[in-house]
């Protein structure tokens, strides 16, 4: 018997913590300081005075959009917004209980086998699909919603901005000027965020060569995790749970005694608040008025009192499921509408992976049995 560590083992690292897997010039994160950058653009003066699609047109191009520029890419993201008939009737016809993300990650694969450039991997061609990802998850994010509660899908409205549109595709009427920026503002602050799983599964996707739709499909399938952009609807369900701010203490004793997970709290990279958090709680405060003022109230004790018992902060997800609430936005969407907003950095990483690819192969530490001989099933007993 021979034994199995023959060759020297490779560095290991949980979960990948701290491992710098590659190079990017998308994003720069300090998780000590709580800085992020999106080509060189603080977030908080992104967050304060841009908009998604100018967001959405410096991550793909590198630079700001001028004016004239910035207009062209408005109207070029406004016209892709449709989706294959075929998509729509999956969607008409998916079970009304099934999760949306879940069908979002189906229907995103079906755009793949519609798609005029499918298999074509060229530059040109992902930033055409690119641009039609990108218009069309809000198309599919809408309608999931409204098959799911019996209606027919809305056709978008060309006039409108990216965020505006989804609000007025998901209710068939125009959103206020407030609710419309609130959640521009979230979509600026959900658009790319490094290395996260759901990025990194898209690039080891791109990395084989497979097709833009293909790594779309992985980084769905990837984000609908609890932990990771599924957390904002499990942060609502939390609070409807803990259901007044004088529960708060004894509910964070009860769970962390259980050494359960408080959602919405924690990051794998930033140590200080998540930057986003404040915008977001910003924007959630600015809307309190159009739905349960309780919400908040329970998240702001939540912060102090888990903060004093674990030292953990919010995250990205904390304040964006009062957010959504306040949109009037169903918790069960909540995740697929964090990838409405992320398909912008998705698309960024997998143009820069093809740009400069390798295949992404890391290697396993074994742990297994020691080589052994083999017994044939007639002496095995
Ligand atoms: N609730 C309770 N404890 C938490 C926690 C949370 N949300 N997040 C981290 N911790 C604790 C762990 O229990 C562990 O404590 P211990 O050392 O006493 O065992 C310690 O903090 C480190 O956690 P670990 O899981 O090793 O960190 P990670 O980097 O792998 O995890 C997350 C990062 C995001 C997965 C984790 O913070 C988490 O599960 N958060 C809740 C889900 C969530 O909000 N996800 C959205 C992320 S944007």
């Amino acid at each position: 018997m021979t034994e199995n560590k023959t060759e020297s083992q490779p560095a290991k690292a949980s979960g990948l913590a701290g491992v710098v897997a590659g190079q990017s010039s998308v994003g720069f994160i300090d998780g000590k300081q709580g800085i992020l950058r999106y080509r060189g653009y603080d977030i908080h003066e992104l967050a304060d005075k841009s908009t998604f699609e100018e967001t959405v047109y410096l991550l793909w191009n590198g630079d700001l959009p001028s004016r004239a520029e910035l207009a062209d890419f408005t109207t070029f993201l406004a016209a892709q917004r449709e989706v294959p008939a075929p998509v729509l009737e999956f969607i008409q016809n998916a079970p009304t209980d099934a999760s949306p993300i879940g069908l979002l990650r189906t229907a995103v694969s079906g755009l793949g086998q519609y798609d005029p450039d499918a298999e074509d991997i060229s530059d040109a061609a992902n930033k055409r699909k690119a641009g039609r990802l990108t218009a069309q998850l809000a198309t599919l994010v809408a309608a999931i919603e409204r098959c799911r509660k019996g209606n027919e899908p809305i056709a978008p409205d060309p006039a409108l901005g990216h965020a505006a549109n989804y609000l007025y595709m998901l209710r068939g009427e125009r959103p206020s000027a407030t609710e419309a920026r609130a959640l521009d503002v979230a979509l600026v602050l959900h658009a790319d965020h490094g290395f996260n799983a759901s990025t990194f599964s898209a690039k080891v996707t791109a990395a084989t060569l497979s097709d833009m739709h293909s790594a779309i499909t992985s980084a769905v399938g990837t984000l609908k995790g609890p932990l990771h952009g599924g957390a904002n609807q499990r942060v609502r369900e939390m609070l409807d749970e803990i259901g007044s701010t004088e529960r708060v203490p004894e509910w964070v004793t009860e769970k962390l005694a259980k050494k359960e997970r408080i959602m919405g709290f924690g990051h794998r990279v930033y140590k200080v608040e998540d930057p986003r958090a404040r915008h977001l709680r910003a924007s959630a405060e600015a809307l309190r008025a159009s739905g349960d003022p309780s919400l908040l109230d329970i998240s702001a004790r939540l912060v102090d009192v888990v903060h004093e018992a674990k030292g953990l902060e919010v995250n990205v997800d904390f304040w964006s499921a009062s957010l959504y609430s306040y949109l009037n936005l169903a918790p069960r969407s909540f995740p697929a509408i964090f990838a409405l907003s992320r398909i912008s950095g998705w698309t960024t990483h997998v143009m820069e992976q093809y740009a400069d690819n390798k295949l992404i192969r890391p290697r396993a530490e074994y742990v297994g049995p020691d080589a052994r001989d083999y017994v044939s099933v007639e002496d095995r007993g």
